[in-house]
């Protein structure tokens, strides 16, 4: 365990010192690498297999859910360009104001706080154009998801099906929303991550494991099955149909 997650694992359990503790960290800390380390590993994985999979250079696009800094958005379009993938699409949703207010069952077992993790839209887009990507083939929808992933916004987008998606937005709530908007999208041969598969303390009825679950139910058809886990906290799937 690193340092730093010593310390977080051990003040988690006062929330205002935890909180505080959190936006004094994000707020010194000027890095630009993702907030899990093993999670540019998952993603060029990710893109790898997409690549190997769809010989014709990738079937579907990139649906990232939750940028914070953009660096793991970043790396998504790296490997895909590593990969030959260039006909591929990128889609990043943020509220560009951190976490939303944290209710229902995400109050239980996390540790997350409404406006963790913000970062402005203008910060992440120069952090994009920093290094040097095409915004022709990037899309960064604002917004909180509940109000920003309406129909509409699916019909603007072309409808286009899921190559990678990568779950990143912490909440049951939030991955809730993100897969809801997601039906139709994901298909036999999507790779789906999840950043925060362990995130919660109680496991399958709470966070992404619960919004996986009832996602499920509402499309039977459908199997993720597991690849790889990765750090503490984050879960691999490629999707299949019965
Ligand atoms: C942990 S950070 C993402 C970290 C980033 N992928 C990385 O590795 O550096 C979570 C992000 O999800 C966003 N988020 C979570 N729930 C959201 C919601 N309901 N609507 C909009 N954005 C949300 C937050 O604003 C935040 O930027």
């Amino acid at each position: 365990m690193t340092f730093k997650k010593k310390i977080a694992s051990i003040i988690r359990y006062c929330p205002p010192l935890f909180k505080f503790g959190s936006k004094l960290y994000h707020k010194i800390n000027g890095g630009f690498k993702s907030l899990s380390p093993g999670a540019p590993a998952a993603i060029e994985w990710a893109m790898e297999k997409t690549a190997e999979i769809h010989p014709d250079k990738g079937l579907g696009d990139y649906y990232e859910f939750g940028l914070y800094k953009g660096y793991t958005f970043l790396t998504a379009y790296r490997a895909a360009e590593k990969h030959g993938l260039t006909n591929k699409r990128f889609f990043g949703f943020d509220s560009f104001q951190g976490l939303p207010q944290v209710e229902g069952p995400d109050k239980t077992g996390g540790h997350f706080f409404e406006g963790q993790f913000a970062c402005t839209k203008s910060e992440v887009k120069n952090n994009l154009l920093k290094h040097g990507v095409d915004f022709e083939r990037i899309r960064l929808v604002k917004g909180f998801y509940k109000d920003s992933l309406t129909h509409d916004l699916k019909k603007e987008l072309g409808k286009r099906p899921a190559g990678v998606v990568f779950l990143d937005c912490d909440l049951y709530s939030s991955t809730k929303s993100a897969l809801e908007w997601l039906e139709g999208l994901i298909h036999a041969n999507s790779i789906v991550i999840f950043d925060d598969w362990h995130s919660f303390t109680e496991g399958k009825n709470l966070g992404q494991q619960l919004a996986l679950k009832e996602f499920l139910e509402r499309n039977p058809s459908l199997v993720f099955e597991p690849v790889f886990d990765y750090d503490d906290n984050g879960r691999a799937f490629i999707v299949t149909k019965k």
